[in-house]
């Protein structure tokens, strides 16, 4: 039985309609049993703390998914770094005490891999949080993210709250941003090979040397370990984290250069010309990769290949090319 006296599991998946979050509905939905509420923001806007906290008390929720941020690239970042601070923050702020005060059994909230130190040792584990300095073109994100993770320990020490927090690496899959000007350089890549093919172009030209390394993930991979994390009871998942640095990365534990994955792109699309890489433009840091012998530890690893992932999100991109919404930022990793 549950808050609400039936037998499905009430769940609030915040942020439903962005990428993870239409992901987490999606998994949640095939998997049954569960009673969704999920609310667009114009319906309940979560950095507002009394309506937030009105929702709470009136839903009865068992479980929380916060997928719901301010996300964007490094040009937002960095146009609007109070916006990004100050919308997360609050976001947080209220979604975690409205679920406190309500009683809620348990919440997952979703982090970033930018939440470690710009040099810190790779692959990166849960222990070098707050071990150097940020990445200087999301600090302000970076830092609400990291007040997130602490929120979750703070709740669960002082008052008892069974509240988590997962950090993913670099996403991709369905309901990503395909813009050229404001994505990551997966759909980037998807979206330059797909548009070079349609126009017949001789090469396509790849910013930076092509050997810095990065890792990715499928956003319903993702989805999925949202649902394990959130299934295992209280013994189980706290048995398995400290109680500082509780957060759980989630990766596919392999990296990528971005020369084969700029030929893997190729190839899926059936781009025929030449890639040329411009090693005038930055590379960025030579590495980013999680350490994820956490989560596999607790029995989850990713289960969707790159290739396979990368032809399935093509597809999505096709799909949805005619009413596709290209325009959107999305956030920074
Ligand atoms: N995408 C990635 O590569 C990636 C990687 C690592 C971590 N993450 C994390 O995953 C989470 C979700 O990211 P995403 O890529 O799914 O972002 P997204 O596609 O931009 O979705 C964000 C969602 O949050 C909702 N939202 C924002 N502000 C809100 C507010 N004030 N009230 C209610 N809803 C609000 C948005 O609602 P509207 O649709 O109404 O605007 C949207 O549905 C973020 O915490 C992000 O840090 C993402």
């Amino acid at each position: 039985m549950n808050a609400a006296g039936t037998s499905q599991t009430r769940v609030f998946v915040a942020g439903h309609r962005g990428m993870v979050g239409s992901a987490l509905v999606r998994k949640l939905s095939a998997a049954g049993h569960v009673d969704l509420l999920l609310r667009r923001r114009d319906q309940l806007d979560l950095t507002r703390q009394s309506d937030v906290e009105h929702f709470f008390a009136e839903q009865k929720i068992d479980q929380v998914y916060l997928a719901a941020a301010t996300v964007g690239g490094i040009l937002a970042n960095d146009q609007y770094p109070a916006d990004f601070i100050r919308d997360n923050l609050q976001i947080q702020v209220n979604v975690l005490e409205a679920a406190r005060q309500a009683g809620v059994d348990r919440l997952l909230l979703l982090g970033s891999s930018c939440i470690y130190p710009r040099n810190a040792p790779q692959p990166m584990t849960e222990e070098s949080l707050l071990t150097g300095v940020l990445e200087l073109t999301n600090e302000p994100y970076a830092v609400a993210k990291i007040a997130g993770i602490k929120m979750c320990e703070s709740y669960r020490r002082q008052y008892g709250c069974d509240f988590r927090s997962i950090m993913p690496t670099n996403l991709y899959g369905p309901n990503d941003n395909f813009d050229l000007e404001t994505s990551h350089v997966l759909p980037a890549l998807l979206r330059r090979f797909h548009d070079a093919t349609a126009d017949n172009a001789s090469e396509v030209v790849v910013w930076g040397s092509g050997k810095p390394r990065r890792e990715f993930l499928h956003v319903d991979d993702m989805a999925d370990a949202c649902l394990v994390l959130i299934g295992m009871n209280q013994q189980e998942f706290w048995d398995e984290v400290p109680v500082r640095n509780s957060q759980v990365n989630v990766g596919t534990g392999e990296d990528i250069a971005i020369a084969d994955l700029a030929a893997m792109i190729a190839r899926i699309v059936g781009f025929q010309g030449e890639i040329r890489f411009d090693p005038s433009k930055p590379d960025g840091t030579p590495r980013k990769l999680l350490d994820v012998s956490r989560i596999h530890s607790m029995g989850w690893k990713a289960r969707i290949g790159l290739h396979e992932g990368i032809e399935q999100t093509y597809q999505w991109m096709l799909d949805s090319m005619d009413d596709v919404t290209v325009n959107q930022e999305k956030p920074e990793t």
